[in-house]
């Protein structure tokens, strides 16, 4: 096995010879976060993968977020270290079920979460974020909304906005937070008396009433920067625990489960991505990730919707 250090040596020549850049999403591994030019949420990420004059993207996150990528930037390359990455929210809707409640509800928006493939986007009015949905929904001139395919999601953001969120599917999760319940909030609170909750968005309404704090990841990261606290339990994708420890190296962070819980909170979809397949990504410039054009441009529409509607 390669040694760490002259992998990250060995991408770091790659980027430069290639006027390539890594976007990394914050469950990333801690060598992956090294090699990054930018860690962020899934928001953040989309932003940055407009914004940059690098010919090529390695997107180090799961597959639709290369995908958003490479929609936004028809004219850069844009690689997916592993293709294989999925996601188990954006398993849970496919294109024909989302045109047969369009049938049924033709007069609400569809707001879809960025867990999506990119041909459902296309049929979408907005592409929202666990750190966007929420003023999205606020701010539509309607009252029944489609929402999916993240149930939790869609239980949060209808309790803070009062609007009625038609679930695309009923039952869309995500497996890693989808596990969590009422029990590991209080071994948490036990085990970690001083300690403030953080919790994401894509958890049970339960966990997010009972947690001092919700949102996204970057969220998190400022919401421990910004706090008097010095503790912090963070109940969302372990990975984040590497982000939030370079972020933020004068405070504590502490896995929501635990081994006492015996149970794991890496996605394994994020675990799949890397520095090996990094490094191969560069070298042989795969695996490219191409989206028809009719189906970026109409996916494109929707992210740039969310963009104007929250620049207002
Ligand atoms: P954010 O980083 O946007 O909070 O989303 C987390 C996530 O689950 C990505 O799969
Ligand atoms: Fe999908 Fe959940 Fe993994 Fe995020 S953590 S990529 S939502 S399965």
């Amino acid at each position: 096995m390669p040694n760490i250090e002259n992998l990250i040596t060995e991408i770091n020549r790659l980027k430069k010879d290639k006027n390539a850049i890594i976007l990394g999403h914050n469950y990333m591994e801690y060598g992956v976060h090294l090699v990054s030019d930018f860690t962020g949420d899934s928001y953040d990420l989309a932003v940055k993968a407009m914004r940059t004059n690098a010919d090529i993207i390695v997107f180090a996150g799961v597959y639709f977020m290369a995908e958003q990528a490479s929609a936004l930037n028809p004219d850069k390359k844009v690689l997916s270290p592993d293709p294989m990455a999925g996601c188990s929210l954006s398993d849970a809707l496919d294109v024909e079920t989302l045109k047969k409640y369009k049938k049924m509800y033709p007069n609400s928006p569809v707001v879809l979460y960025i867990n999506t493939s990119i041909y459902t986007k296309a049929l979408a009015d907005y592409i929202v974020t666990s750190s966007t949905a929420i003023n999205v929904v606020k701010s539509l001139d309607a009252d029944v909304v489609l929402f999916g395919p993240d149930a939790n999601l869609a239980n949060y953001v209808e309790k803070k906005t009062g609007k009625k969120l038609i679930r695309v599917p009923p039952n869309g999760r995500c497996l890693v937070h989808a596990s969590y319940t009422k029990q590991l909030v209080s071994l948490a609170r036990k085990k970690y008396p001083n300690a403030k909750l953080m919790a994401h968005p894509e958890s049970p309404l339960e966990i997010l009433e009972a947690a001092d704090f919700v949102g996204s990841t970057n969220q998190m990261i400022k919401y421990a920067k910004d706090s008097e606290s010095k503790e912090f339990v963070v109940a969302t994708e372990i990975g984040m625990l590497n982000a939030l420890q370079i972020q933020v190296p004068n405070k504590r962070f502490y896995p929501f489960m635990s081994m006492e819980t015996c149970a794991c909170a890496r996605c394994p979809y994020m675990a799949m991505v890397t520095l090996e397949k990094i490094k191969s990504s560069l070298v042989n410039e795969k695996y490219e990730v191409k989206v028809p054009n009719d189906v970026a441009e109409k996916a494109k529409r929707a992210f740039e919707n969310t963009m104007k509607l929250l620049s207002h």
